[in-house]
């Protein structure tokens, strides 16, 4: 298996493009399948999870071609099976995804129950509820969601739990439901209101994405349209984030400002000088090292889960003191435990680590265990003094495009080495 090596002790300096979101990409892709007609999607991520999504598509029949520039045209009309086997849906918890379109579209879904997963338990029962909501017949068999259902109807449902996936399986789903559908406590990520312009463009009637409450309306058809990615915001604050525990200056292009302000703010409580335009951050920490930060996570607009771990190698080398608490998932601490083996001060009470900051962390061979734990890795590489050496590396493949050629653009001592 691949490694990334490191050799810390660079300032990080120039400019990096982002990418489009991989969260707005899964669901977009699953939503293709809701169409009467051919659908293309520009700025899709090269990333494994992507590969992942085209690969159910088309095991279920659904026609998919990719241009070199990565835009992805689907067309539903020659769809075979309406399933989700567990042997892609093991790899991918966001196959769940499909349920919603398929059963809404289709009148049936037999989608694998993810198991179990390296953050948490991550259960699925508030996507299962809500569609019984509609109408739907659900029951578990076989380690399968079996879903079938004449043609939804629009209800009244308030989500348990704020759950992304879960709100856009139930729009997605009410979008060709008959009558009107509201969502109360739905997610408010930049991702659903993507999936929701995405869905208008098809043709679909949804208003208040983006706030707590989604209306609607469902039609009877939804057409092909073309549609671009929203930019990924995760990966945007990784970047920044590199800058910052770097001592650096990095400004990160075709991004959206907007969508990281609680990022951002904690960069600036950290010592960065951030400023922004359009659609561009720059950040510039001038030599300095980062002052420790204290962060909760929970949903948009607060601080998300998924920059939590790139806090946590923030933090590490920062002077002070910086407690860290972990509100979404109740296992994503993994990192911690790697960090600690690079020298880290890190003490976990339950949710919350409290990370003492050192001058400096020392290479040491380290795991990845999920996506922004191996982004976490990668920062914490990019300051420690000598080789890290990062195994697992496909986790960090599922999510961020050309890692290692952004990362060396930037003046990274990184590599691929085949393992
Ligand atoms: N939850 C339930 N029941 C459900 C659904 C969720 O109890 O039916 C709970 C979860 O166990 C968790 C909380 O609700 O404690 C929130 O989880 P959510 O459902 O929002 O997570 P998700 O939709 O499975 C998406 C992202 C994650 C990101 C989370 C939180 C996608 C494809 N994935 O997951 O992204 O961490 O929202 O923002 O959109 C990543 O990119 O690395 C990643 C893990």
């Amino acid at each position: 298996m691949d490694k990334l090596q490191i050799h810390g002790g660079v300032a990080l300096e120039g400019e990096v493009r982002i990418s489009g979101a991989k969260n707005a990409t899964l669901p977009i892709l699953s939503a293709c399948l809701l169409a009467d007609g051919p659908v293309i999607v520009s700025n899709v991520p090269h990333l494994q999870d992507v590969t992942t999504m085209i690969e159910l598509l088309g095991r279920m029949g659904v026609s998919v071609t990719i241009d070199e520039k990565m835009r992805v045209e689907v067309d539903a009309s020659t769809i075979r099976e309406r399933v989700a086997p567990y042997q892609l849906v093991k790899t991918m918890r966001a196959s769940i995804l499909v349920l919603g379109p398929l059963l809404a579209r289709f009148g049936e879904a037999d989608v694998s129950l993810p198991g179990g997963c390296a953050i948490g338990a991550r259960p699925v029962n508030i996507h299962v509820a809500g569609l019984q909501a509609m109408g739907a017949d659900i029951h578990i068999e076989n380690g399968y969601i079996k879903a079938r259902a004449n043609r939804l109807r629009g209800a009244r449902f308030v989500l348990e739990t704020v759950t992304v996936t879960g709100t856009e399986n139930l729009m997605m789903a009410a979008a060709l439901a008959e009558g009107r559908t509201e969502l109360e406590n739905a997610a408010r990520e930049p991702e659903v209101v993507d999936l929701a312009n995405f869905l208008n463009a098809m043709g679909a009637r949804i208003q208040g994405a983006g706030s707590d409450k989604i209306v609607i309306d469902g039609v009877e058809r939804l057409h092909g349209t073309a549609y671009e990615v929203l930019p990924d915001r995760i990966e945007t604050g990784t970047y920044l984030v590199a800058g910052a525990i770097t001592g650096g200056r990095i400004r990160v292009k075709h991004t959206r400002p907007d969508h990281l302000d609680a990022v951002t703010g904690k960069l600036e409580e950290a010592g960065a000088q951030v400023s922004s335009g359009d659609n561009w951050i720059e950040i510039d920490m001038r030599g300095r090292r980062p002052r420790a930060v204290d962060i909760r996570t929970a949903p948009y607009p607060a601080f998300p889960t998924d920059m939590q771990a790139q806090f946590a190698a923030l933090n590490a080398v920062a002077t002070g003191v910086g407690t860290i608490i972990e509100t979404i998932f109740e296992n994503r601490f993994m990192h911690m435990l790697e960090m600690r083996r690079m020298g880290a001060e890190i003490r976990l009470e339950g949710n919350t680590a409290i990370i003492k900051g050192v001058e400096r962390l020392t290479a040491a061979p380290v795991m990845a265990t999920d996506l922004r734990a191996s982004a976490s890795l990668i920062l914490a590489g990019l300051v420690a003094e000598g080789r890290t050496e990062i195994e697992r590396i496909y986790h960090i493949d599922r999510g961020y495009e050309a890692i290692e050629e952004k990362f060396q653009a930037l003046g990274a001592r990184i590599r691929r080495t085949p393992g």
